[in-house]
């Protein structure tokens, strides 16, 4: 159904007048002319302001409507934003026809139709341009971030104590809301972790977490590696151990558990003294003079400066039937990856197996960047995927 059919325009930036136009571009505050945009369906561009403050400017100015195009960094990533008026979102690819269009034609002319629900789109997921990656500046022997979950236009209650663009100028009061961010990430996994804490009370948080990790997904709907919003392939700086499947992590098989000891040797590690530990420590707690990180015993693997050649030791528990657990791995290019043993057998619950992974550079040259693999162990029924992140010095 086509809401209305306007003469479109939009502001370009002309190397005479570079900056103000390029203001204008991107529908900035006192930068839009209403003699201009009066009546028009406005195209702006993604980028500095938020995206809903250039639909507020371009309905201040008196626009019709406005078509808002993704600026490159942002890719084919599409949000779904409370704007103050009749808006649609188009990507990089779109928003480059659509300023030539609108450069080419005499008179350009647009539409906005209703909106309508498009189900089953491809590639889906993929990661967000917003999210946030790796690697971890704090602990770079730790991969951050461990998991991805929907945080795309996702569809919640919300508060009345705020218009739904949380802006000052947005008066009206509404009881669902469309929100992007991992903060509307993070709670679909905080809500797979009460379910999974439910169904496992004696997990522990770094069982819950080795779960979720372990059984992640790193392929899209159309069996491809995850991509970025550019349709370029991610990597686990994007998505950690890639995105969560809640039915797959309530049977992981095999967890990588960590003790409380673990972690107040981790904040040893960070340089907290006594005093700070005991803030986290039942009594009091003395730290070990030597704490090697990449033996965290962490459901990812990641060595920041390998030199050579490193043995990582990590430990499994058994959380499923009894089996017999065979590695698989996938090498980062440029390095070999052994495993010791390649095989682990269980006979009960709780059994735990330790095995040794050596990283060894197989190419000496130059410094290589971030190169990435994985490791599965599988009794054929579970399979306990771990990346592995390495960078050499
Ligand atoms: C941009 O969106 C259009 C749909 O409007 C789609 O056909 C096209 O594939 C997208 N571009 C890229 C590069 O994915
Ligand atoms: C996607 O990855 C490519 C290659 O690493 C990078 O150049 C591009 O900026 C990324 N796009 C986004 C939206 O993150
Ligand atoms: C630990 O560090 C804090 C400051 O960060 C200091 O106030 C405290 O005295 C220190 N404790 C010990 C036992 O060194
Ligand atoms: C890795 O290097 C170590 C020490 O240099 C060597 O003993 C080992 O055989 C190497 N392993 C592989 C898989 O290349």
């Amino acid at each position: 159904m086509v809401c209305f059919f306007s003469s479109v325009i939009a502001y370009l930036a002309m190397p005479q007048a570079f900056l103000f136009d390029s203001y204008s571009q991107l529908c900035k505050a006192g930068t839009l002319d209403p003699r201009k945009v009066n009546g028009k369906i406005l195209v702006c561009l993604r980028g500095d302001n938020a995206r809903v403050d250039k639909g507020r400017q371009a309905a201040l100015a008196g626009a019709v409507g406005m078509v808002l195009a993704n600026n490159e960094i942002s890719g084919n990533e599409i949000l779904a934003d409370p704007h103050v008026l009749p808006a649609s979102h188009i990507n990089y690819t779109d928003g480059v026809a659509a300023f030539s269009y609108i450069r080419s034609a005499r008179s350009p002319m647009a539409y906005i139709t209703s909106p309508t629900t498009q189900l089953g789109a491809k590639p889906a997921p993929f990661m967000a341009a917003f999210s946030s990656k790796g690697p971890n500046t704090v602990t770079p022997e730790i991969l951050k971030p461990d998991i991805t979950a929907p945080g795309v236009s996702v569809i919640a209650a919300y508060t009345e104590a705020q218009g739904p663009t949380n802006e000052d100028f947005d008066k009206r009061r509404v009881l669902f809301n469309s929100i992007s961010g991992t903060s509307m990430s993070c709670p679909h996994v905080s809500g797979v972790v009460g379910l999974l804490k439910t169904l496992h009370p004696t997990w522990s948080p770094a069982a819950i977490r080795s779960a979720i990790m372990t059984t992640a997904r790193t392929r899209d709907n159309v069996i491809e590696p995850m991509t970025n919003a550019s349709h370029f392939k991610a990597t686990p700086f994007s998505y950690g151990a890639g995105h969560v499947q809640p039915n797959r992590a309530m049977d992981p098989g095999l967890v990588y558990d960590l003790s409380i000891n673990e972690y107040l040797n981790f904040l040893c590690s960070l340089g907290y003294n006594q005093s700070k530990i005991a803030l986290f420590s039942e009594g009091p707690y003395t730290c070990p003079k030597h704490i090697i990180l990449t033996d965290f015993n962490y459901p990812s693997i990641t060595v920041p400066k390998l030199d050579g050649s490193i043995s990582v030791i990590r430990t499994v528990k058994n959380v499923g039937s009894p089996g017999t657990y065979r590695a698989r791995i996938i090498k980062p290019t440029a390095i070999s990856v052994a495993i010791e043993p390649d095989s682990l057998k269980f006979r009960k619950i709780g059994e735990e197996k330790t095995f040794k992974l050596t990283l060894n550079v197989t190419k000496a040259s130059a410094a290589m960047d971030y190169v990435f693999g994985h490791l599965i162990w599988s009794d054929g029924k579970h399979f306990v995927r771990s990346p592995i992140v390495v960078k050499t010095v």
